[in-house]
């Protein structure tokens, strides 16, 4: 993209409101032409406003089509007219593609060889909500499209042939005939547009069997709703915790980036929140929404050695090894992009 950059940044709750400005003075730094536009969202909206996802929000991040998204928290019981405003989000700008590279980062817990992206297809499958109860009995209906496992494919086809990765199609269509077979069969008809990259395939919970015998074994996942829930946070846990995770979400219009983990009330305020997610995040923006792989980068190298130089937030620090706040992480972060 050649026009100038612009961020819509919705910081939200909890140590959303604490790692959020730290990731946007990196990104500013690394990308000085960028346009920070400021928006909010969450509970504490809710409770002031009575709309958790105001739409002066919504036109925001329609006008900037790049979301930086921190954590929102969402209330224990069902509550009157409170909807989460992440899920509305991403519905409304229909990013349909989610991304997650996990790596070994050098942080106790992380595996060394892991350097995987998870894709997974982010609007379809058994998360539609279509679930009705019959006395006894509940039935959840799973939706799969020829279309919607077709956008996302390409997208995940193009990453590959991008970063040289192989490709390896996640399912369950020796159960699930139907379903699964139609994503299986649609994700190894678009292969074929992308005769370069290698694709294999795999049944669910064998990939998660030797995701966990092998961390370096894949490189990346193409894989429907569920299962993509479930091995991106597997592949997270693998990869050095909540704390270092990343994603992005994609669609034909707009990108939403946002670290994995919520709002954290158990440390939220404290100063403590490991704010290299949502670091790492606004990176996936550089490198897939706004075609700055440099950027992109830049930011990592300097995570990397934020991390050699023995900064440490609480979450990623061995027993007994001096811990920094989130405010010095950042620091040093910085330090080491525009030295
Ligand atoms: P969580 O991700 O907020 O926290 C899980 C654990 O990981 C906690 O012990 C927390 O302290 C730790 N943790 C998470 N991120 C961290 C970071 N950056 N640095 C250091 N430690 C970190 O998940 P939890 O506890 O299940 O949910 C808390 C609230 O967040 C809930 O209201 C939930 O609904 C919401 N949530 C929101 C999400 C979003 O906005 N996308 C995603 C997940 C949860
Ligand atoms: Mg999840």
């Amino acid at each position: 993209m050649t026009e100038q950059p612009r961020l819509c940044v919705i910081p939200g709750d909890g140590i959303g409101q604490e790692v959020i400005p730290v990731a946007v003075n990196v990104l500013r730094a690394a990308l000085p032409d960028l346009v920070v536009v400021e928006a909010e969202a969450g509970w504490r909206t809710f409770q002031r406003t009575g709309t958790a996802l105001p739409p002066a929000t919504l036109e925001a991040a329609r006008d900037c089509r790049a979301v930086l998204f921190g954590a929102v928290a969402s209330p224990l019981h069902p509550v009157e007219g409170y909807r989460s405003p992440i899920v509305a989000l991403r519905r409304a700008l229909d990013v349909f593609a989610n991304l997650r590279p996990v790596r070994g980062w050098r942080v106790p817990g992380a595996h060394p060889t892991l350097d995987l992206l998870v894709v997974r297809e982010n609007t379809e499958g058994l998360y539609v909500g279509r679930e009705r109860r019959d006395g006894d009995t509940a039935i959840s209906e799973q939706i799969v499209t020829r279309q919607g496992s077709e956008r996302v494919a390409r997208v995940a086809y193009r990453l590959a042939a991008e970063s040289g990765r192989r490709l390896t199609v996640v399912h369950k269509a020796n159960i699930l005939r139907v379903g699964d077979g139609l994503w299986r069969e649609t994700c190894l008809a678009v292969s074929q547009e992308f005769p370069q990259v290698e694709t294999d395939e795999g049944l669910v919970d064998s990939v998660a069997y030797h995701l966990v015998q092998d961390p370096g074994h894949y490189q990346l996942l193409l894989c429907p709703n569920l299962y993509g829930d479930i091995l991106s946070d597997l592949a997270a846990a693998l990869g050095g915790g909540l704390g270092m995770t990343p994603s992005l979400s994609l669609g034909e219009r707009y990108a939403i980036a946002e670290p994995v983990h919520g709002a954290a009330p158990d440390i939220a305020g404290r100063g403590v929140a490991n704010p290299l997610a949502a670091i790492l995040s606004g990176a996936l923006l550089a490198r897939h929404w706004w075609a700055r792989p440099d950027v992109a980068h830049a930011v990592e190298k300097a995570v990397e050695a934020a991390l050699s130089s023995g900064a440490y937030t609480p979450d990623i620090a061995a027993p007994g090894q001096p811990t920094v706040g989130t405010e010095e992480i950042g620091q040093a972060v910085l330090t080491r992009l525009t030295e």
